[in-house]
C-alpha cells in the first residue's frame, strides 16, 4: 500500500479507539484530527518539496522527493519520477504551471535574488512580501503568479489577505465585465459592496454579508448600516467606474448600429474604483495616478503595452506621499530599470523595485537575478 516515497514529517494522529477494540481506524482523512500546520518547506531535506497531500495517504501536507532538476527521469518507474514542481521530458525540467518549480530554482541557486512564496497546492501565495518588516512592502498576486491590485507596507500587512483582488481577477478571467466589487488598497474587501444589482455590508476577508445584515436591491444601498454619507456620498460607482460605464454604454450603441472602425481607448479602473495605472491616448500608453492624471512624462507606444506596469512611476508618488525619499531610476515607460547605478554603485532591482543583487559588474545584465513570471 505504501509508495516508496520519503515522508519526512507527518502529523499528530489521534487515532480513534473503537471501544473494546484496539484496532486503529482505516486510513481515511476523517479518522484523525489534524495535520501539523507548522510544517514548512524548510523542514524538508534532500531536495524534497512540501506539497498538500504529501503525507498520510494524501490527508496532510508532507515532503515528497523525486528526481531533481536536470536528472534523467522515467514516469513509469516510481523511483525515477521527478520531484513535485518538475516535469519529465527525458530529464526533469521546471514545470512553470506550478509555483513549486521556483523551489527547485532556489535549490539550484538559479537566481541570486528573491523567490515567490508558494502554497503547498502549487499555487502562488496571495500575499508576497518584499524587503524587511520595517520598510518593506507586500503585494497581491494571483494564483498563477501575476501581480494584482493591492499592496501595503509590510508592518501593516498582518491582516492583508488579497481575497478581494483575487476574486475580482478570477471573475474577470472568467469573462465577466463590469464587476463593481470594491477592494481596499491592500486587496481586502471594502465594508460596503454592490455588484450585479445588489448591495451588502461585507466581511473584509471573505466579502460575504456580515452576520445579521441583509442584502438589498442596489437602489436601497444608502439604507445599509455600513453606509456612511461622508465616505460613500451619492454614488456607489467612483469617478473612474462611471467613466468606464459611460464608455461601455456608448460602445454598445455603436455596436448595435453596426458601426465598425470606431476604436475607443478603454478606461482602465483599479479594483478600488480609482483610475488604473495607465491610460492609452492616440496609440501612446501613459502612466497615470489614482486620479487619472499622467505621472511625469512616462510613455511608450501602445504596441508595447503588455510590457508596461508603471510600478516605478506609481511608487515614486507612493513614497513621496509617505515622506520616504525615492532614489531608484525608472525606465521611460514607467517600469523599474533593472540596472541601477547610484553614484557608481551598481545593483539590480526587480519589477517590484526591490534590490535582488548588489554584486553587479559594469555592463552585467540583471536578468539572471530576477524571477520573472513566464506564461507557458
Ligand atoms: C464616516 O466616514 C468618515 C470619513 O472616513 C469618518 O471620519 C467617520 O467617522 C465615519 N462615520 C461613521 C459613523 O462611521
Amino acid at each position: 500500500m505504501f509508495e516508496p516515497v520519503s515522508v519526512s514529517l507527518g502529523l499528530i494522529v489521534f487515532f480513534r479507539l473503537v471501544s473494546g477494540d484496539s484496532i486503529i481506524s482505516p486510513p481515511s482523512c476523517d479518522g484523525f484530527y489534524g495535520c501539523i500546520s507548522s510544517i514548512r518547506q524548510s523542514d524538508c531535506t534532500n531536495g524534497e518539496i512540501l506539497i498538500s497531500g504529501g503525507s498520510l495517504n494524501g490527508c496532510c501536507p508532507g515532503c515528497r522527493g523525486g528526481q531533481r532538476h536536470n536528472k534523467v527521469c522515467n514516469v513509469n518507474v516510481a523511483s525515477r519520477r521527478c520531484a513535485p514542481g518538475l516535469k519529465c521530458d527525458k530529464k526533469c525540467l521546471y514545470d512553470r504551471t506550478t509555483c513549486l518549480h521556483t523551489i527547485h530554482m532556489q535549490l539550484e541557486e538559479e537566481l541570486a535574488g528573491w523567490y515567490p512564496r508558494c502554497n503547498t497546492d502549487g499555487t502562488y501565495a496571495s500575499k508576497q512580501c518584499r524587503g524587511d518588516r520595517l520598510s518593506g512592502r507586500c503585494f497581491c498576486y494571483s494564483e498563477d503568479g501575476r501581480r494584482l491590485f493591492g499592496w501595503d507596507w509590510y508592518k501593516y500587512a498582518a491582516k492583508m489577505t488579497c481575497a478581494c483582488s483575487r476574486r475580482r481577477a478570477k471573475l474577470e478571467s472568467e469573462g465577466r465585465t463590469g464587476v463593481t466589487l470594491h477592494c481596499t488598497q491592500n486587496g481586502n474587501y471594502e465594508e460596503l459592496q454592490c455588484d450585479s444589482g445588489v448591495c451588502w455590508c461585507a466581511d473584509q476577508h471573505s466579502g460575504d454579508p456580515l452576520v445579521g445584515t441583509t442584502v438589498v436591491h442596489a437602489s436601497l444601498w444608502q439604507l445599509l448600516p455600513c453606509y456612511n454619507s461622508t465616505l460613500h456620498g451619492d454614488s456607489y460607482l467612483r469617478q473612474c467606474e462611471s467613466a468606464a460605464f459611460a464608455q461601455q454604454t456608448i460602445q454598445k450603441k455603436f455596436a448595435l448600429r453596426g458601426t465598425i472602425g470606431v476604436t475607443f481607448n478603454a478606461v482602465q479602473c483599479d479594483y478600488d474604483g480609482s483610475f488604473g495605472r495607465f491610460k492609452i491616448e492616440n496609440g501612446i500608453v501613459y502612466c497615470t495616478w489614482r486620479d487619472g492624471k499622467k505621472i511625469g512624462s512616462f510613455q511608450v507606444r501602445s504596441s508595447l503595452l503588455s510590457s508596461v506596469n508603471c510600478n516605478c512611476a506609481r511608487d515614486s508618488l507612493i513614497y513621496q506621499e509617505a515622506g520616504i525619499p525615492f532614489t531608484l531610476s525608472c525606465g521611460g515607460n514607467g517600469n523599474y530599470e533593472y540596472s541601477q547605478d547610484q553614484n557608481g554603485e551598481l545593483f539590480c532591482v526587480d519589477d517590484d523595485g526591490f534590490v535582488v543583487s548588489t554584486d553587479v559588474q559594469p555592463g552585467e545584465s540583471c536578468d539572471h537575478y530576477i524571477y520573472k513570471y513566464v506564461e507557458d
